[in-house]
């Protein structure tokens, strides 16, 4: 990806040029008058003037401007079912977790959100509460635990949770279905009569986000590693309640504080201790020792 750009074009727009362009912007942003959702007039208008004043701050090459556009028709080209390199660019430039960080939900003892992420694209499999996710078994084993509660303490009983994460090398069953079968690392829960929810799995570990793609070229030119933190992936549900998309993050993991794609908050950071203690691998039927998490996922009312 080059970042040329001749030395003499660091003039900037004589007065008459930035007339023309400012008429240009006039032009398109009332071509849109007759737009009958009011909704799409605002984001229309608001996008043409803020690439129009971006195209007029670094003022473009016609080489630059044809190198972007080379670089969103390879984004879309590697784009498919089971690839999403556009949300990996949102990802990788902040807009996804700007996006959450505006709609996340307002009652501050509510679970936080973060990023969905690419690779929820897959419907996860229905399981029974303490099903093994790891359908592999390759990984150090580990038990997950926790309740669905309103942001008021009460229980939320048939509570759906929506589980995902990747293998212990850092890939997700739909990256490698020649190697993992489909569905593994995924479990669609429901909760118990009080809210309660347990299952096992293997310990996720950091992975780099898929670089094989423009965005990886994009990571590759500006020096940035493609790392994310451990961590697994959440929908929680019910009925009544705003559904939260959240990760919750392996404490001590390697990338906590620079995760590629800013998702990070403190309050999803959990302990995943090592324990032995046998009453808990008799309940959940885990052989010693075994990594242990506990922790409640938290709904606003709708
Ligand atoms: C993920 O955690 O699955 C993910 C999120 C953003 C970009 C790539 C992967
Ligand atoms: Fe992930």
């Amino acid at each position: 990806m080059s970042t040329e750009r001749t030395t003499d074009r660091t003039a900037r727009l004589s007065g008459e040029v930035t007339d023309r362009t400012a008429h240009l912007t006039g032009e398109v942003v009332d071509s849109f008058q007759r737009t009958a959702d009011p909704r799409l007039h605002e984001l229309l208008t608001a996008l043409t003037r803020h690439l129009h004043d971006f195209v007029r701050e670094t003022e473009p090459t016609m080489q630059e401007w044809e190198r972007a556009i080379g670089f969103l028709t390879a984004t879309g080209q590697m784009s498919s079912d089971t690839r999403q390199e556009f949300i990996l660019l949102s990802d990788v430039l902040g807009i996804s977790m700007l996006v959450e960080t505006i709609n996340g939900h307002r009652d501050p003892g509510a679970t936080e959100s973060t990023v969905l992420g690419p690779f929820h694209m897959t419907q996860s499999p229905v399981r029974e509460l303490g099903a093994n996710i790891d359908l592999v078994g390759s990984g150090e084993p580990c038990v997950v635990r926790g309740r669905v509660l309103s942001a008021d303490g009460t229980p939320l009983p048939g509570a759906v949770l929506d589980v995902w994460q990747a293998d212990p090398e850092g890939f997700y069953d739909v990256q490698r279905p020649d190697i993992q079968p489909a569905g593994n690392g995924r479990g669609l829960f429901t909760a118990d009569a009080e809210g309660r929810f347990w299952f096992r799995t293997c310990l996720p570990s950091p992975y780099p986000i898929p670089t094989d793609g423009p965005v990886g070229e994009l990571l590759k030119a500006t020096d940035r590693h493609p790392y994310r933190p451990a961590h697994i992936h959440f929908i929680a549900s019910a009925a009544g309640h705003a559904p939260v998309t959240t990760h919750i993050f392996v404490a001590g993991s390697a990338y906590l504080d620079s995760d590629a794609v800013f998702a990070v908050k403190e309050s999803l950071v959990q302990d995943f201790a090592e324990t032995d203690d046998p009453s808990l691998a008799r309940e959940f039927g885990v052989a010693n020792p075994f990594r242990y998490t506990h922790f409640d996922l938290v709904l606003e009312t709708a």
